[in-house]
């Protein structure tokens, strides 16, 4: 297997992160990565907001975990020391696609660096809150800008997860070769 095959098949959603922080020149690498990714008509949709201050992340987990449930115990971030927000500008009508484009790109790039990765849903409900739309601006992003996903970042401290087993007939050949 080369390496860029054992990365696609081996990357693996990660839920417990230790404290330690990614450092910068990794990060800008995996970052790179997504804006590589490709999109509709190369019209490169989407945008990519790093958020390491730890009070936003909690900020932010928190609006995410009201779309879920209310049980302060449970961390949809799972305490992860970066998190990325991926949002597209709905007026690229393959904003979706482009969005989740940069985000696989990431969570690849990621694990061939040795970081961990969870891609968290609720990004869409999260930036239609007043507090959502309040970071938009912070960012200098308009109301045009629609969540994709989240990405949680960091180093794991508990065992690398198993895949669970493939589905039968996932690949279908029109004709048998
Ligand atoms: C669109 C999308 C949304 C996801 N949302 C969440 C989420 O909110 N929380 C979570 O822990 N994992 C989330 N995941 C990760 C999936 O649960 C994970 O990819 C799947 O279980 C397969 O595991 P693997 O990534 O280890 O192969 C999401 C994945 C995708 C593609």
């Amino acid at each position: 297997m080369n390496e860029v095959i054992k990365v696609l098949c081996e990357r693996r959603s990660t839920r417990s992160y230790s404290e330690e922080q990614i450092p910068l020149n990794i990060l800008n690498e995996i970052l790179k990565c997504g804006t590589y990714a490709p999109s509709g008509m190369g019209k490169q949709s989407a945008v990519i907001v790093v958020i390491r201050n730890k009070k936003i992340i909690e900020d932010i987990e928190k609006i995410n975990r009201s779309f879920i449930n209310n049980n302060e115990n449970f961390h949809p971030f799972y305490k992860a020391p970066t998190l990325l927000v991926v949002l597209a500008d709905k007026n690229i009508n393959t904003y979706i696609e482009d969005g989740s484009a940069v985000i696989i790109n990431i969570l690849n790039a990621a694990y061939s660096l040795g970081v961990n990765s969870c891609w968290i849903h609720r990004a869409r409900e999260t930036f239609e809150t007043k507090y959502g739309k309040e970071l938009l601006k912070k960012w200098g992003l308009n109301e045009n800008y629609i969540g994709i996903g989240n990405v949680v970042l960091g180093y794991r401290n508990v065992e690398m997860p198993k895949p669970s087993k493939r589905k039968e007939n996932y690949i279908i050949f029109d004709e048998k070769e």
